[in-house]
């Protein structure tokens, strides 16, 4: 196969809970995760070496990329010799806690996995995305997963019921490793109830999931706009509201499409008063799987 296209869907966390530290510092988790429809398109061209483009000018296109690093990783693992040219259509903001790099990463895997017939298991698959980054096995999953560990742990978790999610993205991003360095210092916890979370979830009542989202970075993430925009979406209709990630994207669970649509195009438009610059807003539903190749 000369040539694979992957779509890769962008990531909200319902929840976030910080459980310990393991020995390198990294931040043992608790969370809930969900995939949505805002998503990353990936073109992977065979060739002899590994070289990346993209239509966003920002993100670096070397090995400092994650969807580089994986492209590499993949083919130690395999010890397969070839190449891959990755063309990427960014969708997802960066520095928003959509996981965005990650999705590019996991795109890059499973497309890698069926372009060179490697015939990987989903687990092999994640093992390769988790020496890239924590959120790369997740987001070859997708659907809705409760995750533990640093990422490595990936359980089952009833589906999310259907819903509208408006993801409003504020014009300053959050550095994951600023995020949770600030968390290691402030020491504030917030309360997260993920068994609470998921049996809401189990009886599909959209109601007491809002009241269960929690996320120990939110306030550590220390955007100035996480709570202007909390509060926008909360007044436009949404149920419930928070930071996903490391932030700096806040989003809005909509139990009705109409009011979703309006507050979109309300944010959009700037019909009404914003509390803060909005760079971008977008509007989703929960999907059920994670990067996949485009059947033609
Ligand atoms: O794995 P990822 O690239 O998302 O992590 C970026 C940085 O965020 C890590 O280098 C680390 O500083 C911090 N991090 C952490 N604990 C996690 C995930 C990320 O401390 N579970």
């Amino acid at each position: 196969m000369e040539q694979v296209k992957v779509i890769a869907p962008a990531k909200i966390n319902l929840s976030l809970d910080i459980t310990g530290v393991d020995e390198k510092g990294y931040h043992l988790l608790d969370m809930v995760m969900q995939t949505i429809s805002v998503f990353e398109k990936v073109t992977l061209t065979k060739q002899d070496d590994i070289t990346m483009s993209s239509n966003a000018k920002f993100i670096p296109t070397d090995s400092k990329n994650t969807a580089v690093k994986a492209a590499m990783k993949f083919f130690e693992y395999t010890g397969i010799k070839g190449g891959v040219h990755i063309h990427i259509k960014k969708t997802v903001p960066i520095k928003a806690g959509m996981a965005g790099g990650s999705a590019d990463a996991a795109g890059v895997i499973v497309g890698l996995n069926h372009m060179y017939e490697a015939g990987l298991t989903t687990q092999q698959m994640c093992e390769i995305g988790l020496m890239c980054g924590s959120d790369i096995p997740f987001m070859i999953h997708g659907g809705t997963k409760r995750i533990q560990g640093t990422g490595n742990i990936i359980m089952p978790a009833p589906q999310m019921p259907q819903c509208h999610i408006v993801v409003c993205m504020p014009t300053k991003g959050v550095s994951t490793p600023q995020a949770y360095a600030n968390y290691d210092e402030m020491g504030v916890k917030t309360l997260v109830e993920n068994e609470k979370l998921l049996k809401a979830m189990e009886e599909e009542n959209l109601e007491d999931i809002c009241r269960y989202m929690a996320n120990d970075l939110e306030k550590a993430a220390g955007s100035e706009e996480t709570e202007p925009i909390k509060k926008l979406l909360l007044d436009l209709g949404a149920t419930g509201s928070m930071m996903t990630g490391s932030g700096a994207a806040v989003f809005g669970i909509f139990s009705d499409e109409e009011t979703a649509e309006k507050a979109v195009k309300a944010i959009r438009n700037k019909e009404i008063e914003l509390p803060c610059a909005v760079r971008s807003v977008f509007l989703a539903k929960p999907v059920s799987f994670g990067a996949s190749v485009m059947k033609k």
